[in-house]
């Protein structure tokens, strides 16, 4: 069958955007998880279905050339093209070929994590992957280290490393980059319009300087192909999140994936006020309808999948 027991998790409750504390079932029970094989193999067979997240994860080097015109995902209207700097680091072979690991940690960005002193059992994991070059060690004893793959949405070069406009600045990016020593950096250049310069300055700088990270740019199919296998499930998101887009590529590579820093609400399920970002002052609409994405369903989603055991949700605290 296409539908999946993923079509078991879709609840009445889309509209529902309350925190998890006030409606227990939707909230991660912490004690009795244990891994479901079965789902997890199943998910993956019919992930295949949508997308191939070896393939999908990067366009290679030799199906483009300098010149060539691409058609934004989400502004179909509008083109760029591809750019010296930027044919130069598509990758030749998938930057995950044959790669294949036991446990995985996708950490995502909420400030749930903050005093969880999750920062060890994050990096115990086999492949740890994070989000939009999120900043690691001023927050190590709550979110690790180690990252095997880090995501860069064009908007970070603007929000965290100010555009690049001063030598500051510039040397900040580089050492975070530096850092990074080996992984794979997946920037989604053609998703949206309005990005391209400032992809285009960070590509100068990863060039110029040498700096040991393996780019990725995905493919223009891959938000398509999610967006399609969790409509298909009966998850009517609107635009999948970084952190369901690396979930659902993970199953192709990973058995066990653990999701950290999966919380977009504004309360912990004590009632404390809980941060957007771990790392900054960011404020979220979480419920906005202007929002391009449907967190609270995305949450629910996946806390779904957690009682299945399907994946493991962390949202506690660690020690
Ligand atoms: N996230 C979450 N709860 C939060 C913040 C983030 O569950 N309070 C998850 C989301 O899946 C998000 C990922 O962590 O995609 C990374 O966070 P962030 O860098 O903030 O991503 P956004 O920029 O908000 O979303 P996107 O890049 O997907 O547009």
């Amino acid at each position: 069958a296409l539908v999946d027991p993923t079509t078991l998790i879709q609840q009445k409750t889309d509209t529902d955007h309350r925190p998890p504390s006030y409606n227990a079932s939707a909230r991660p029970s912490p004690h009795t998880w244990t891994f479901n094989k079965t789902l997890s193999t199943l998910i993956r067979k019919n992930i295949l279905r949508f997308l191939d997240p070896e393939r999908d994860i990067s366009i290679l080097k030799g199906t483009l050339k300098p010149g060539d015109i691409i058609h934004y995902v989400f502004d179909r209207h509008s083109t760029t093209n591809i750019s010296e700097n930027l044919y130069r680091l598509l990758p030749t072979i998938s930057p995950m070929k044959n790669q294949h690991h036991r446990r995985c940690a996708i950490v995502g960005n909420s400030g749930i994590l903050l005093n969880s002193s999750c920062g060890p059992e994050i990096d115990s994991h086999d492949f740890v992957i994070r989000c939009n070059l999120a900043p690691v060690e001023e927050f190590s004893r709550d979110v690790g280290r180690r990252t095997n793959l880090v995501t860069m949405n064009p908007s970070v070069v603007q929000r965290a490393f100010q555009d690049l406009v001063s030598e500051e600045w510039r040397q900040r990016f580089l050492q975070r980059l530096r850092s990074l020593s080996g992984s794979v950096l997946w920037i989604p250049a053609f998703m949206a319009k309005g990005g391209e310069e400032r992809v285009e300055w960070a590509l100068r700088l990863i060039l110029r300087h040498t700096v040991d990270v393996r780019t990725a740019f995905p493919s223009l199919r891959l938000l398509h192909a999610v967006r399609g296998y969790w409509l298909t499930n009966n998850v009517h998101i609107k635009r999948p999140t970084t952190g369901l887009l690396m979930y659902t590529m993970a199953t192709r590579f990973c058995e066990e994936i653990h999701l950290y820093g999966f919380w977009p609400f504004p309360l912990d399920p004590q009632g404390k006020p809980v941060k957007y970002h771990y790392y900054d002052a960011l404020k979220y609409e979480y419920t906005s309808s202007s929002s391009p994405h449907t967190m609270p369903l995305e949450f629910r989603t996946l806390s779904a999948l957690h009682r299945h055991g399907a994946l493991r949700l962390h949202t506690g605290t660690c020690d």
